[in-house]
């Protein structure tokens, strides 16, 4: 699989030119293909014949462009950058590029300055204006503070003081014929052109102008002049480069060589656990340490309730937030879709919290629903993906999903990081609860750390997925089956199933078979049987017999080891095993992929379902 971009940090689009074309347009162009990393803000900065003129505004990418066109930026080298906001609500003054007090450099950046706070508080005190909340604007105030008449040096000295993962760039009013420009564990790639150069954070951006392009290595610094690009380590020491061609048609290379987007995005999974438990353990990994609720003990004590509401996927999450929360902390908890919650004037005590899942933000009926509680004096905890979305900024604490933008319809990584997250609020509450002993806490934490790789692991399964996928796409029908918390899980694969390859897939815990669904079950119709669950094995092995006896084709997932479950279906997929409370975070991959294969085989869009939206802002 082509992941040629490597790992990258919390996703922004960078773009740069300088030639003899107009860079408003050549930027505007560029960042158009990088929307994909991030479209919550935008804006460019172009140093023209005058001074540094910055345009730049909150929202996606044509409001900007609208902006330009009403009063275009005359000027030839330019910088460009689409947000995906992290440190800082999305608004006009967070937007990049970022300025200094006397507006003569101009910086875009994708990534994070760790230490931007104390490098701001000296910067203040030197008598430093800042007008954004973000990390970024550091390093604008830098470069004005080191300037000694050079950039390239100038950028040296600057980057020896900011720690993290930044890919940035920038320009200066006093040397307005160069672009400098640093890679460290954010992706940024150059492409040479004829007497014009360009710079992007990845390479579909670069493809309608030259597709002679160099990939900056980690700490690797590029200085372009409209007549070459020079690359140098973080010494200043010059570097040979040498750049390659790409032959990638630009569509696939958006996608990072993926065919789709969902794709890319089900291969992303294990980054984005990875990002989303960052900084939430403590660092002997003994606990999990959440800085955004300040939350006392007592207030903990304090909670009777918990009603998780949320729509679609992320209400699938919830389900398993619920058998979490209760089980590790002893709360009760209610899971609920929003559409119904909102209208059903639910029994609220003083001390009901409530925890609202959605990856948007924006969702109207999850917004309505926050809205309701707020308005009946109750707290209100979001978990979502994006910061500065409305549920963001309207809930009273918020947990943020690093899972990075999610393009497809179809929600994966959301939902990943989401059974993370309430995995991470369930050990916290039940820590601060003292309701789970220090042992297992850190078995537990010990655990997630394992999940990234398994994940990966689980992966490596795709083209024996895809071949299962290829046969069940000529079916109409698939039912899936699972107990406890595996039947959380079958709600979400068959949800997955039915929304991008159309076909009609129904999930039951199986127990409830009986009930009537097994009047369905004809020879050979497709049954994903989900069978992690240690304490209800032998119940769901029943079970799948029930269905095997009416002839149904079976596939179990199940752990890696189980030999006796292969007696009793006609085709197993293993997962790594992991404690049965994890089991979502490996099941969920190989259904994901299956839908992905089905809907392949069956000739639909994948990214783009039919009726359906990715973010539903009206009821
Ligand atoms: C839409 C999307 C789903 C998503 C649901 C809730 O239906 O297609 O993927 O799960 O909305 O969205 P939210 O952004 O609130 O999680």
């Amino acid at each position: 699989m082509l992941t040629w971009m490597g790992v990258w940090a919390f996703m922004c689009g960078i773009m740069g030119y300088i030639g003899d074309r107009q860079a408003q347009s050549v930027l505007l162009s560029g960042l158009n293909k990088l929307e994909y990393r991030g479209y919550d803000s935008a804006g460019v900065a172009i140093a023209g014949d005058a001074e540094l003129q910055v345009e730049k505004s909150v929202g996606r990418l044509a409001v900007l462009a609208d902006h330009l066109a009403m009063s275009p930026i005359v000027g030839k080298v330019g910088i460009g950058h689409t947000r995906w906001a992290t440190h800082g609500r999305p608004s006009d003054e967070n937007a990049h590029p970022h300025t200094a007090c006397d507006r003569e450099f101009a910086v875009v950046h994708n990534g994070i300055i760790e230490n931007y706070l104390q490098l701001k508080e000296h910067l203040l005190s030197r008598g430093h204006r800042f007008t954004s909340e973000t990390d970024t604007e550091v390093v604008a105030h830098l470069l004005e503070e080191y300037f000694t008449g050079d950039l390239f040096s100038t950028v040296l000295r600057v980057i020896k003081e900011i720690r993290g993962a930044y890919a940035l760039a920038v320009v200066a009013e006093k040397e307005p014929e160069k672009i400098v420009a640093v890679r460290k564990h954010s992706p940024l790639v150059v492409g040479f052109g004829d007497g014009e150069q360009f710079l992007a954070s990845d390479i579909p951006a670069l493809l309608d102008y030259t597709r002679e392009v160099h990939i900056l290595a980690e700490g690797e610094i590029a200085v372009l002049t409209k007549d070459g690009i020079a690359c140098y380590d973080l010494a200043g020491e010059p570097m040979t480069v040498e750049p390659f061609f790409v032959t990638w048609d630009a569509q696939a290379a958006e996608k990072g060589g993926y065919a789709h987007y969902m794709l890319k995005e089900i291969y992303e999974q294990p980054k984005a656990v990875r990002d989303t438990l960052s900084g939430r353990l403590t660092e002997e990994g003994r606990g999990v340490v959440l800085p955004e609720l300040a939350w006392t003990v007592e207030e903990i004590k304090k909670i009777d309730r918990i009603h998780i509401v949320a729509c679609g996927t992320s209400y699938h999450a919830g389900l398993v937030g619920k058998a979490a929360i209760e089980q590790l902390a002893r709360i009760p908890v209610d899971v609920e879709v929003a559409s119904e919650y909102r209208y059903r004037d639910p029994i609220l005590s003083a001390d009901t919290l409530i925890l609202v899942i959605s990856q948007s933000g924006e969702t109207a009926d999850t917004l309505a629903a926050l809205r309701n509680a707020k308005a009946c004096g109750n707290r209100v905890l979001a978990i979502t993906n994006v910061v500065g979305s409305s549920v963001a900024r309207e809930a009273d604490d918020v947990m943020i999903t690093w899972a990075g933008p999610e393009i497809s319809v179809a929600s994966t990584k959301a939902y990943t990081t989401q059974l993370i997250a309430l995995y991470l609020l369930a050990i916290y509450l039940g820590q601060s609860l003292q309701v789970i002993d220090a042992v297992f806490i850190s078995e537990l934490v010990h655990e997630m750390q394992t999940l990234p790789q398994k994940l990966d692991d689980v992966l490596e399964t795709a083209p024996q997925i895809e071949k299962i996928a290829q046969a069940f796409s000529t079916w109409d029908d698939a039912f899936f089956l699972g107990r406890g918390i595996d039947y959380f899980v079958a709600l979400e694969g068959a949800l997955k199933y039915k929304e991008i390859s159309y076909i009609h897939a129904e999930a039951y815990p199986a127990g409830e078979l009986k009930h009537g669904t097994l009047a369905l079950i004809v020879e050979q119709v497709p049954v994903i049987a989900l069978v992690t669950q240690d304490v209800l094995y032998e119940k769901s092995l029943s079970n799948i017999k029930e269905v095997k006896a009416r002839d149904a084709y079976v596939l179990g997932i199940a752990w890696a080891g189980d030999d006796e479950i292969a007696k009793s279906v006609d085709r197993v997929l293993y997962v790594p095993r992991t404690m049965s409370f994890f089991a979502p975070v490996m099941l969920i991959a190989p259904l994901q992929l299956l839908a992905y294969y089905a809907s392949v085989a069956r000739g639909n869009d994948v990214d783009k379902p039919r009726n359906l939206a990715k973010s539903v802002t009206v009821e």
